[in-house]
């Protein structure tokens, strides 16, 4: 490794950080990260933090998982890269595809299609999901709903779904065809509704009407991430996603779940879709499948979708889609360590009883801090704190007071992850009681340097 003051001196120099401003790299050098350990990392002074933010949702199993190293190691010597193209496989993706379709079984997806990460995955379900009408001969069904504040990742077709505008303004005109809907967000909706359930249903009403405007027969899915994640943290109303399936088969459309950050544990239940009572016809997955340890994801999908692609006799269900890296078998080594690992930790477990603990203490700083004008959450280890200047008014933090309690966290020991006006929160789910107050701690020790005290 080069020397601390080398690092420092060609920080972000010759390289551009995705979702940043090349010049605010320059004038605010990142942290440079350089060893990790259980659940904390550090940097190249040696400065150690809980890693609050795991990752990027998907270091579930911490920083020092051996049996997912392990793996990678021994499958590197073993046979370290063959395509999965037609043709060819390896003993890997076949030992995996079975681990996912027990793994799935419950969310009725058994098929498994896999990419090289999450928006890889959403390209290629959004993808599949028109292909599934052509085949059956409904090739007027091209179009895509999605949700508004939704994150999908930044491929063209993914971008399109996206509701940000931060993903999408700089690189219109995006695709045509995709079409948004409000998010169920009670603190900022266009009904001014604060009720979850009633803004549910207003929601629902929205993407009914939606649905008739564009014509049902024009449209291929919907997709959804079952708690809106880099959005901000959004859980929906427990009527919310179930309401979206029931429109969704009455009209024909295929519900898609992105459950990129959802999948393998972190809502508390296994899969997001689950923990709302739901089966979707296709899954996109990705993060958490390797621990990040290797780039990889994996498209599930439901039987009676697979059953029109399989039983296709015209040829129209040829697969026009993959990558050179589907299906590595490094990454599908990772993979089946990784969810042994899961289910041996049975990590569901300890996200809910660690995220019910971070709740109540992030409820604990709200009563505390004016600057928290909403906490969101409440659904194992993710939660998010939306900072306000006035809370009558909800505007909006500026920058400088959220960089604050960043640097004020991350001084008195927790990495946490800045998103606009949004603190979020994803720590591993391996993540012990004492971390979580340590986590707790670093917030108040920010948030009271950000409101001008100690
Ligand atoms: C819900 C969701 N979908 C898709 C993606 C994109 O995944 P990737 O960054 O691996 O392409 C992300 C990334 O955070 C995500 O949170």
């Amino acid at each position: 490794m080069k020397d601390a003051n080398f690092l420092k001196a060609h920080n972000a120099k010759h390289l551009w950080h995705p979702m940043s401003h090349p010049a605010d790299s320059l004038a605010n050098p990142p942290d440079i990260i350089v060893e990790a350990e259980g659940v904390e990392i550090i940097d190249v002074d040696g400065h150690r933090t809980v890693d609050a933010v795991g990752g990027l949702w998907n270091v579930n199993l911490g920083y020092s998982c051996d049996p997912v190293k392990q793996a990678i190691r021994a499958q590197l010597d073993r046979l370290p890269y063959y395509s999965i193209f037609r043709g060819t496989s390896n003993d890997n993706v076949i030992e995996l595809a079975e681990m996912l379709r027990d793994f799935f079984e419950p969310d009725g997806l058994s098929r498994a299609f896999f990419t090289s990460g999450g928006s890889d995955s959403v390209e290629v379900a959004l993808r599949l999901a028109r292909q599934y009408h052509k085949i059956r001969g409904e090739a007027g069904r091209v179009k895509f709903l999605s949700l508004k504040k939704g994150y999908h990742g930044t491929h063209t077709l993914a971008a399109s779904v996206n509701g940000n505008a931060n993903f999408r303004t700089q690189y219109e005109p995006l695709m045509p065809g995709c079409h948004h809907i409000p998010a169920p967000y009670p603190y900022r909706n266009p009904f001014n509704e604060t009720d979850p359930a009633r803004l549910a249903q207003l929601c629902l009403a929205a993407l009914e009407d939606e649905i008739r405007f564009q014509d049902p027969a024009t449209i291929a899915a919907f997709i959804m991430e079952p708690v809106l994640g880099a959005g901000g943290v959004i859980p929906p109303h427990e009527s919310f996603m179930p309401g979206v399936r029931e429109i969704c088969s009455k009209h024909g459309i295929l519900l898609i779940a992105d459950e990129v950050i959802t999948a393998f544990g972190r809502t508390g239940s296994w899969t997001g879709c689950r923990h709302w009572g739901v089966q979707p016809d296709m899954a996109c997955t990705a993060k958490a499948i390797t621990n990040g340890y290797f780039p990889f994801g994996a498209v599930m999908i439901a039987d009676h979708v697979a059953e029109v692609f399989e039983g296709d006799t015209s040829g129209k269900a040829a697969i026009g889609s993959g990558y050179t890296y589907s299906g590595h078998p490094v990454g599908a080594a990772a993979a089946i360590a990784c969810l042994r690992e899961t289910a041996r930790l049975q990590v569901k477990d300890n996200a809910a009883a660690r995220g019910a603990q971070m709740f109540a203490g992030l409820q604990a700083l709200q009563d505390k801090h004016p600057l928290i004008g909403d906490l969101r959450g409440g659904h194992g280890l993710m939660c998010a704190l939306e900072l306000v200047s006035d809370r009558a008014g909800k505007t909006p933090v500026d920058k400088k007071t959220i960089g604050t309690v960043h640097r004020v966290a991350y001084e008195t020991g927790t990495m946490i992850r800045v998103s606009g006006p949004n603190i979020i929160l994803s720590p591993p789910l391996v993540v012990k009681e004492g971390h979580v107050e340590t986590m707790l701690a670093s917030l108040d020790a920010g948030l009271s340097a950000a409101s001008g005290g100690d």
